[in-house]
Formats: structure tokens, C-alpha cells, sequence
């Protein structure tokens, strides 16, 4: 099941007595690290409210075509593309009918019709209706282009007949539906990034901090979910939106950031500092806004800030700890002091005198050192940094 990490699910429902079951689907797929859309057809309304579904998917759920509502939240093709997968669970035998002629006739055939996701449908129906010629041809056709059939199962249906067409359990549809993915490079791990700057206050309303974007950092968390990592970005101040499929706690100071990153460490498999700290903070924040005196210069005591990546290193249960090291000259030699001095398992040296890359570009190019090997990446948009690096971490991980 672990496969289901961050994977996309849209979960249709057509209208079936066994559409009380997709109640639970919807849970086990979303325990399952499964992020779940739900879309019912009319018929499915009468069987099952749209508000236990959304109460249970934790989104809103998709019902008609033309909602101008829905499609202002997510348009239907949006959702064809959203979909990792489409599973319809119940699929009755005139949604199968339907699929099977290429209708479009309602909100759910339209979707599986417009996305290029792959398909699979839990039948269920009376053993009658699934032994019709009909829907035999109806499925074998549909098995023939590719779409997945989830049984039915065989036994005591709601009208009192004994045979095929009982929707499987839904634990057992969750199942073969983590089986339709390959496993990520790191499905099943749990990852902790941070990003962005933070801020140490002077006072109400003054802070020091530096020129870090967050970009680095939030790249790096979106390939690790893509990946199939389970992930937490802690985050300093920045103007990036809230990415999907992770946990973000957004912090503002080094102190909170540390606190942050241990919160749960036991449970982290990968740690990777991509966040520019302060190294230092002001020994006191004052309580008011400080005013300006007549003397000319003006002194700042400040006070080492706690190293949040050489805490997590030399925790008694480290995960496997990766920092950046941004230097503005002798970039290789610092990094790999910083390598040792702070025990970490990999550094990615950046050179943050060029304005090109590093501090809040959109680009970078970086040099990954370990004690056995230092490989160069050229200059990349950070998504694609981000995806070449995180396969070097998870096969660095993995090797260890
Ligand atoms: O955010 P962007 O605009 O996209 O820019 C990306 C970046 C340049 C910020 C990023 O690529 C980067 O280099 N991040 C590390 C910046 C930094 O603070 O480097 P450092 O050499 O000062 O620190 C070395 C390592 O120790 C870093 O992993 C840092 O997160 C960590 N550190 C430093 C100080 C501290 N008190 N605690 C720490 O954990």
C-alpha cells in the first residue's frame, strides 16, 4: 500500500447499493498516503451523500458538468490531468455500457474519456446483469483497451441472489490499486527538508535575514513527493505557495526551525538542510521599536545561533543527513570542511557569488560531495536540479 504515497486518485462513484462501501475505499485509499478526488454520477446521490464523501476525501466532491462552482475550483479537464488514476468503485453495468460506446454524458465518463491516467472499475451488479451477454462484451471490451477490472466477486448479493457481481471489499480494491504503480525511489520513506531564510529579530519590526527564495529548498521537497516520499518542509518566510501532497510548517527564526526539524526526527529517514540559517541572532529582541539615538554608530550584540543540520547529524537516531553549503569563494574546499566538521553523509556545494545561481534564481548548478566522490551538475532550472539530485540521494540512501 505504501505505493499510494502522494499519488493522485480521482474515485468515481456510480450508483450501486454497494456505494455505501466507497465510503470506506475513501478512507483506506487516503490512509494509504493517497490524495482522493471524489466524483459521483447522479444516480450515486441517491445511494450515498456527496458530504460523507467529502468529509472522508477532504475535498470537495465533483458532481455535475456544467457546476460552475466545481469548475471554478478545479475545471474538468484540470481533474483528467490531475488523475494519477481513475478508479470507479461501484461501476454498474450501464457505466460499463457507457465507457464501452465512448459516451460522454455525464461528468464521470467525460473525465475517463478525457484523461490519459489509467483505468480500473469494481464492478458490481446483480449475478444476472453481470452475466448478460451485454456486459460481457462490455467488459471484455473494455479489458481488451487496457482498463482494469477489480473482479467482481462471487457471493450473497443485496437483493437476495447468490453469484457474481459483488463489488470486492474495499480494502481489497485499495490494494490492487497500489499494485497499478511502481514503487518510488523512495516510497515508504519519510523526508524533512528546510528552505527559505529565516529571520532573527532585533525588534518589533526590524529582523536580520538573507537573500534565500525558498525555490531550492521547495524544489527539492516536490521531487521528493513525487518520488514517494512522505515529506515535511519546514519553511522559513517566503513567497512560494503551500505545495501539495506534503506537510509544511512554516517558522520564522533558527531557534523555531530546530525545534521543527527534531519534532518527529525519530521518524525521519532522509534529513536535507537546503534553508540558508542565520548563523547568529541578537543577544535580546527588544520590546518596542528601537529609536534612533544621536550617536553615529550604533553596536549589535549577537549570540551563535543553535546548527539545526550538525544537531540532526549527531542525533542519537540520525537519519541520513544531506546539507548545502553556499560559499562565495573557495566553494569546494569549504564544503567539504563543512562535510566533516558537521558529520554529514552528503554536501551540495553552491557558489553564491554568482547572481545567476544560488540565492533566489531560478537556476543552479551545484557540486555533490560525499567522503568517496564529488560529481558536478551543470546549470539547471531547479525542478530539474532538484529530481537529479533527490536520485542521488535516495541512491546514496538505499547504498549505505
Ligand atoms: O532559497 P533559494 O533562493 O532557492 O537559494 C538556494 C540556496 C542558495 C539558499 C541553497 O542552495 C543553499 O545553498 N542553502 C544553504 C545555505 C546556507 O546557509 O549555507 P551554509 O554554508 O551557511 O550552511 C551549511 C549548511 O548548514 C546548510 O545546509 C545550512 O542549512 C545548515 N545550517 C547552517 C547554519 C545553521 N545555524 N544551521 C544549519 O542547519
Amino acid at each position: 500500500m505504501q505505493r499510494l504515497t502522494n499519488r493522485q486518485i480521482l474515485l468515481g462513484i456510480t450508483g450501486g447499493i454497494a456505494a455505501y462501501k466507497s465510503a470506506e475505499l475513501t478512507r483506506n485509499l487516503r490512509a494509504a498516503g493517497a490524495d482522493v478526488r471524489v466524483v459521483m454520477t447522479p444516480a450515486a446521490t441517491e445511494f450515498i451523500t456527496p458530504l460523507t464523501l467529502q468529509a472522508l476525501s477532504g475535498n470537495p466532491v465533483h458532481l455535475h458538468m456544467l457546476d460552475a462552482e466545481a469548475e471554478a475550483g478545479m475545471g474538468h479537464i484540470e481533474l483528467a490531468r490531475w488523475a494519477d488514476l481513475i478508479l470507479v468503485a461501484p461501476a454498474t453495468a450501464d457505466f460499463m455500457a457507457r465507457l464501452a460506446t465512448g459516451q460522454g454524458n455525464d461528468l464521470l465518463s467525460t473525465l475517463c474519456l478525457a484523461s490519459d491516467a489509467p483505468l480500473c472499475l469494481a464492478p458490481a451488479m446483480n449475478q444476472a446483469m453481470w452475466r448478460d451477454t451485454a456486459t460481457q462484451h462490455n467488459a471484455a471490451l473494455l479489458s481488451e483497451r487496457g482498463v482494469q477490472l477489480f473482479g467482481p466477486g462471487v457471493g450473497e448479493q443485496a437483493c437476495g441472489d447468490t453469484g457474481p457481481g459483488r463489488m470486492l471489499e474495499p480494502m481489497e480494491i485499495a490494494q490492487r490499486t497500489a499494485e497499478q504503480f511502481d514503487a518510488g525511489l523512495l516510497t515508504g520513506k519519510t523526508v524533512f527538508i528546510t528552505a527559505g531564510p529565516t529571520r532573527e529579530a532585533i525588534d518589533p519590526v526590524r529582523y536580520i535575514s538573507n537573500h534565500s527564495s525558498g525555490k531550492m529548498g521547495y524544489a527539492l521537497a516536490q521531487a521528493a513527493a513525487d518520488a514517494g516520499a512522505t515529506v515535511k518542509l519546514i519553511s522559513g518566510p517566503v513567497n512560494l505557495a503551500e505545495p501539495a501532497r506534503m506537510q509544511r510548517v512554516q517558522v520564522d527564526s533558527a531557534e523555531q526551525m530546530l525545534a521543527a526539524s527534531l519534532e518527529g526526527i525519530e521518524q525521519c529517514d532522509i534529513f536535507i538542510a537546503a534553508a540558508a540559517v542565520a548563523d547568529y541572532r541578537p543577544t535580546a529582541v527588544a520590546e518596542h521599536k528601537m529609536k534612533k539615538g544621536k550617536e553615529e554608530v550604533m553596536e549589535l550584540h549577537l549570540v551563535k545561533n543553535p546548527d539545526i543540520v550538525a544537531t540532526v547529524a549527531n542525533h542519537a537516531q540520525r537519519p541520513f543527513t544531506v546539507g548545502f553549503a553556499a560559499e562565495t569563494r573557495d566553494v569546494l574546499q569549504y564544503a567539504r570542511g563543512k562535510l566533516a566538521r558537521k558529520k554529514l553523509d552528503l554536501i551540495i556545494a553552491n557558489d553564491v557569488s554568482r547572481s545567476d545561481i544560488g540565492f533566489n534564481s531560478d537556476q543552479n548548478a551545484v557540486t555533490v560531495i560525499s567522503a568517496e566522490q564529488e560529481l558536478e551538475l551543470p546549470c539547471t532550472p531547479k525542478r530539474q536540479l532538484a529530481s537529479q539530485l533527490i536520485r542521488l540521494i535516495a541512491d546514496q540512501y538505499h547504498s549505505q
